[in-house]
């Protein structure tokens, strides 16, 4: 998402590696001369070795057992040792693909290998608290979330200093929100299913790994040239099921387009569902061209959403009036679902979902796996196959020049300021 959005982009210091500069060519801070010193090799004696006088327990092992290692570590043949992480320099820059509201995203070569790859390169200039927490929960749900329709993590390399942390990760052609706005026309309902069914299959994943993203939206939705869907930028994701600290979670997740009523309401504990109804609103951009709830402030989004599923009432939400922020809204006179008049194209299975997806109750909404066995997606037209998407040119590979879209950012991470410690407080 474009800075243009009005999120305040923290000054970044740029490492050699991310300068403008095409025509610089990138050098490793440090040059390693090879040594002139000749390292004698070690002659082994052919003696085992004497045990430690200082353990003990190698004391009491019988001769042809002793070993320098504490009988309580394994040797680390079986538990490799910790590596540290490459150089940004094992990379050549190739173009700078879109600057967010918590990285900038490049794309690059591996000097080894030759593979096209997208490095994230995460904003730690403003931390005092150390390495922050929400840059660790993304590289930790990336790489517990392993899926086919979910980015690839492939390493995390370090810069010239330790602000300087990249995330690599497999280089996806397109992300929908800008497919979307560039395309001629709409996606037909067959490549519709397709990618609900994939962007389902990852949700559902994410989920049965105990992982919420929090900022589901097109922009974090990547696609390649062969019809797939990869889901993206876990930056605000967490771990669900844990203890929640006495401040509860956060409402700062999920930018406001796609956050669900619970959140705009104030809830401080939420699940999966959140996730659903951002789903909801993907499946109604994909179907319409743009985003369904364009609202400029939580105020007006909630009126767009009781607009179109009509207000909340006592059995279509029996918690609602015990959210903190239920006594301060007055409700409009109740009125139906337009759901109707909004998709005129949709089927009744199609209506079926998109209601069941954005349902006001968490309790009753949809689950992801529920989702994927909804007859919408067995009902013809049949999913089209993902090899017969039509292909299109790269922005991001620098094939078409990129748009700057005017659509709001992701929360402000507050997690990102507090110490490690207070890891369940407010997250
Ligand atoms: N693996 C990738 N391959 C290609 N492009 C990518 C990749 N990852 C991210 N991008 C591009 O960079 C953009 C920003 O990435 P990402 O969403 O991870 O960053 P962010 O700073 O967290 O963004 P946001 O503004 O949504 O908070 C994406 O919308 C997409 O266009
Ligand atoms: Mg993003």
């Amino acid at each position: 998402m474009s800075t243009s959005a009005g999120t305040l982009t923290p000054s970044r210091k740029r490492s050699k590696w991310d300068q403008e500069d095409e025509n610089e060519e990138a050098q490793p801070p440090l040059s390693i001369k090879p040594s002139k010193r000749r390292v004698k090799a070690r002659t082994r004696s052919p003696e085992p070795s004497q045990p430690d006088a200082s353990t003990s327990a190698g004391q009491a092992l019988p001769s042809p057992f002793r070993s320098s290692h504490s009988v309580y570590v394994p040797p680390r043949t079986r538990h490799p040792s910790i590596l540290p992480s490459r150089s940004v320099y094992s990379y050549e820059r190739l173009n700078q693909i879109e600057e967010g509201s918590y990285g900038v995203v490049f794309r690059a070569r591996d000097k080894q290998n030759g593979d096209i790859v997208a490095l994230k390169k995460l904003k730690l200039d403003e931390e005092k608290n150390g390495f922050p927490i929400t840059a660790l929960r993304e590289i930790n749900a990336l790489m517990s979330c392993r899926h086919e329709n979910v980015v690839g993590i492939r390493e995390v390399v370090v810069g010239d200093t330790l602000t300087q942390v990249f995330v690599v990760m497999d280089f996806i052609e397109h992300d929908l929100k800008s497919l979307l706005t560039l395309m001629p026309s709409p996606f037909l309902q067959s490549e519709i299913k397709t990618l609900m069914l994939q962007l389902l299959s990852a949700v559902n994943h994410c989920h049965a790994n105990w992982i919420l993203h929090r900022d589901l939206k097109t922009s974090n939705l990547l696609m390649n040239n062969r019809g797939t869907i990869k889901v993206a930028d876990f930056g605000l994701a967490r771990r669900y099921g844990d203890p929640v600290g006495v401040g509860g979670m956060t409402q700062l997740v999920v930018t406001l387009w796609y956050r669900a009523p619970e959140i705009l309401l104030g809830a401080t504990t939420y699940s999966t569902a959140v996730d659903m109804w951002s789903v909801g609103c993907i499946f109604a951009e994909l179907l319409l061209k743009e985003p369904l709830f364009q609202a400029q402030n939580e105020i007006e989004l909630l009126s767009m959403i009781f607009k179109l599923l009509g207000p909340p009432t006592n059995n279509s939400w029996p918690d609602y009036s015990s959210l903190p922020l239920a006594k301060s809204l007055s409700l409009p006179s109740p009125q139906p679902p337009q759901f109707r008049q909004k998709f005129h194209y949709l089927t009744t299975a199609g209506i079926d979902l998109m209601m069941s997806l954005l349902t006001y109750d968490p309790e009753r909404r949809i689950t992801a796996e529920e989702a994927l066995r909804h007859p919408y997606f067995t009902e013809s037209p049949l999913p089209k196959h993902p090899d017969l998407f039509g292909s299109f040119p790269s922005a991001a590979a620098g094939e078409k020049k990129r748009k700057v879209f005017d659509s709001p950012s992701a929360p402000a991470r507050v997690a990102d300021y507090k110490l490690l410690t207070e890891f369940d407080e407010t997250s």
